[in-house]
């Protein structure tokens, strides 16, 4: 097996830990999967195959097979390989799916390269107790597996499952917290017709202008959804308020003040929301410290919130109010420049006024 042991533990420790949590599940399992058969060699094959909501299971990442290995798609109740949280070897895996899978799959087989396959170490991915998904390391060389070996390789199937099962786990969560939020922007822009699309179109300003300041991606995830939500606190503003047409008296002004702070305190029970507080509680600082609700000045206001705030007034500018009628975007992105410095970071303005010329109109046909 080449290497010793320990320095190959090290190593796929070492590839492991780099593999991003934050991409999507299959170029996760990807990543896993590059990680171990790199770990142990003579293993260079390699699936993932999760059950979708009809009880199919579908391959969903794979190394070392054709891409024909996608039509390789199996009803549970057809399955003939038996899982649990052990791994579990198998010799020929194509003469036990044979057995009982049509002859479309047969061919499915064939030609992705899974005929070939001599050797299989299958075990379960599971989620809340429950079976989601296959991890199958596999080997197309005949290889007579050692005890010792055997069990390193049990060893290395658990933490295949364990991370694809945590994953899993994430991208769930993940999921949760998006239709929660949604559902929290959604009311928010059923009360008041004309910020329908707002928030989106923040977002995807902002992101593309964090793109372009080369920010990495925990940041732009965080400038998503700090986006998504920093109006949110416009849910305490009377309904009236909201869509008065003229001046608002100084007390109706003052709950329109409030909302950057309502929001922060309807979102502050939310740990996982704790990330894009500022952006909620600080969208309306301006660079001069002449904003509200901190009068933050120039760095002292955090670079997320520099940036969405541009994207926040540019948007203002260049849609429908109740009060007045969108600006053109020419007429926007002036007055976004001649607010350089003062309500807006001079170096983020010079970047931002080109990104918004360019993404302007494929963000309103988007929203
Ligand atoms: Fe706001
Ligand atoms: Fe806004």
């Amino acid at each position: 097996m080449g290497l010793i042991a320990e320095e190959r533990a090290e190593r796929l420790m070492k590839k492991l830990s780099a593999i991003d949590f934050r991409v999507s599940i299959e170029e996760f399992s990807v990543g896993v999967l590059n990680a171990l058969t790199d770990f142990i060699p003579e293993f260079n094959k390699g699936r993932v195959m999760m059950k979708d909501e009809d009880g199919i299971y579908k391959c969903i990442a794979w190394k070392g097979f054709s891409d024909d290995i996608k039509y390789f798609q199996i009803n549970k109740d057809e399955d003939p390989i038996d899982i649990s949280e052990n791994p579990k070897i198998y010799r020929n895996i194509y003469n036990i799916y044979r057995k009982s899978l049509s002859k479309n799959l047969q061919e499915v087989m064939i030609k992705s390269g899974l005929s070939e396959v001599k050797i299989s170490v299958v075990v379960g991915i599971f989620f809340e107790g429950k079976i989601v998904g296959k991890s199958f390391l596999e080997s197309t060389m005949d290889i007579d597996v050692s005890k010792r070996e055997l069990y390193v390789l049990r060893f290395v199937s658990k933490i295949f499952s364990l991370f694809i099962g945590m994953k899993f786990f994430q991208e769930r969560e993940r999921k949760y917290q998006r239709d929660i939020i949604m559902a929290m922007v959604k009311a928010l822009e059923a009360r008041d017709t004309y910020t329908v699309g707002h928030s989106e179109r923040v977002a995807l300003y902002s992101v593309n202008i964090a793109k372009e300041l080369g920010l990495d991606m925990g940041d732009i995830d965080r400038i998503y959804w700090g986006s998504i939500v920093h109006d949110i606190g416009k849910l305490s503003i009377p309904e009236y308020v909201l869509m008065k047409p003229s001046k608002l008296s100084s007390v109706e002004y003052e709950l329109v003040k409030n909302h950057p702070v309502a929001g922060e305190n309807m979102i502050k029970d939310f740990p996982w929301l704790e990330r894009i507080r500022p952006i909620v509680r600080n969208h309306h600082e301006r660079w001069d410290g002449k904003g509200y609700p901190d009068g933050l000045k120039g760095e002292q206001i955090p670079l997320e919130v520099r940036i969405v705030t541009i994207a926040d007034a540019f948007d203002a500018m260049t849609s429908d109010r109740v009060y007045r009628k969108a600006y053109s975007l020419e007429h926007a992105l002036s007055e976004i420049i001649r607010l350089s410095g003062k309500q807006f970071d001079p170096e983020i303005t010079k970047v931002a006024v080109d990104v918004l010329n360019r993404v302007f109109p494929i963000v309103k046909e988007r929203t």
